[in-house]
């Protein structure tokens, strides 16, 4: 196998899942799902590491089941926010840490890249491991650097980058004690290949039919609030053997060239919009002369995280999904009932994901555009100078 620096500039060139894992420094793991992987990691961190009462410092603006995992995991979080433009406050992060912390968490959300370079330096002082949240992207760089390279530990969402059922990864670079994951149950395969098949099925059903869904396979509920007062229970389970064989076989590259093939014909189709505000922008790409954009070296998304005006989002939302595509809209509910986070409840109310996954074709990404341009001009009024100052 070719042997690459994760400090480069070049594409990195690998095929395979399980090669692009095994370059990291650290030993890979798979999971069911990355959430599993972060259980595990919490869970024996505290065990060869107690601290009386744990705690993480997070971004508040996740999915619920990670806030579950952590509270499952005995962890307490504390809550960073996170601005619209995706990126990190280096101060609001270091002054959460306390003697109880046991580690930090970053996201590159949506693929978009954050520097974590001088977060290391600050968790690296404070003694405290960082934790590398890569479950939106996959084969990428930022800076010279790969992402997933900086963490002392990397969760990888392989079921989201590669539209997959199930599946996750983690990349562990903690060599103190050993690890073993902890695997209570093994995904029955038969289960897996019925939904990879299902999945599939409807992908080419909705090429063929170019995204004409008479029965609206496309449609989901609009809101999709977690039920709290519903008892949750953690399962740690571990990847089947079709997946296992599947990690080997699946092409990153093409999956890469193709989610930035679709970002960037989406992205210059709404690039005259201006009140749809493509977040963190300047971190992965430039705009040329003649006006279109150029995606830098490195950026692999999961999908487009855009702000809509204030109010609109829900309605944007259901008139590309009665089009025949399927938008969602991070986490609603983040930041779990509380206060004083102004990114994160801007986030909740208005950020949009655009779809430019790898199964996505040009036709389905028109739909977007057309649905976007031909909006009501109450949405689409400009209001990008409120947008920048928020
Ligand atoms: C930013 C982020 N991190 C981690 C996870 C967990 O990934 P998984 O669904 O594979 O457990 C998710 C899932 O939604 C996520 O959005």
């Amino acid at each position: 196998m070719k042997k690459l620096s994760v400090n480069t500039e070049k594409p990195i060139g690998k095929k395979s899942l399980d090669q692009y894992l095994r370059q990291f420094k650290g030993s890979p793991y798979y999971y069911g799902n990355a959430s599993h992987a972060f259980y595990d990691v919490m869970v024996w961190l505290q065990e060869n590491r107690p601290m009386k009462k744990p705690n993480i410092v997070m971004p508040v603006y996740i999915p619920a089941k990670l806030y579950r995992f952590i509270l499952a995991a005995g962890y307490e979080p504390k809550f960073y926010d996170v601005s619209t433009d995706l990126n990190i406050d280096l101060k609001e992060i270091s002054d959460l840490i306390d003697d109880q912390t046991q580690a930090v968490f970053a996201i590159h959300y949506f693929g978009v890249p954050v520097d974590l370079k001088p977060l290391k330096n600050i968790t690296e002082c404070a003694g405290v491991y960082l934790i590398e949240d890569c479950a939106h992207t996959m084969n990428s760089y930022y800076k010279g650097r790969q992402l997933g390279s900086t963490g002392n530990c990397t969760l990888f969402s392989t079921r989201k980058m590669l539209q997959l059922h199930c599946g996750g990864a983690m990349v562990l670079n903690i060599k103190s004690w050993d690890f073993k994951p902890s695997r209570n149950k093994r995904v029955w395969t038969p289960f897996t290949m019925y939904h990879f098949a299902g999945s599939r099925i409807k992908y080419k059903v909705n090429k063929l039919l170019k995204a004409y869904s008479p029965f609206k396979q496309s449609t989901m509920r609009y809101n999709g609030y977690i039920n709290y007062s519903e008892q949750h229970f953690v399962r740690v389970k571990n990847m089947d053997f079709f997946f296992m064989w599947y990690n080997k076989v699946s092409d990153l590259d093409k999956m890469v060239d193709k989610r930035r093939k679709n970002f960037l014909h989406l992205l210059n189709g709404i690039n005259d919009l201006d009140s749809f505000f493509p977040m963190g922008l300047e971190r992965y790409a430039k705009r040329e002369k003649k006006g279109q954009y150029l995606l830098k070296k490195g950026f692999v998304p999961f999908s487009m995280p855009i702000l809509t005006p204030t109010g609109t989002r829900d309605q944007i939302q259901k008139a590309i999904s009665d089009a025949g595509v399927l938008c969602y809209v991070g986490w609603p509910e983040a930041p779990f009932g509380l206060d004083g986070f102004k990114g994160a409840s801007m986030l909740k109310d208005r950020l949009l994901e655009l779809p430019i996954h790898q199964f996505m074709d040009s036709y389905h990404l028109n739909i977007i555009i057309d649905c976007l341009n031909s909006l009501p001009d109450t949405v689409k009024r400009s209001e990008k100078q409120r947008l920048v100052s928020a």
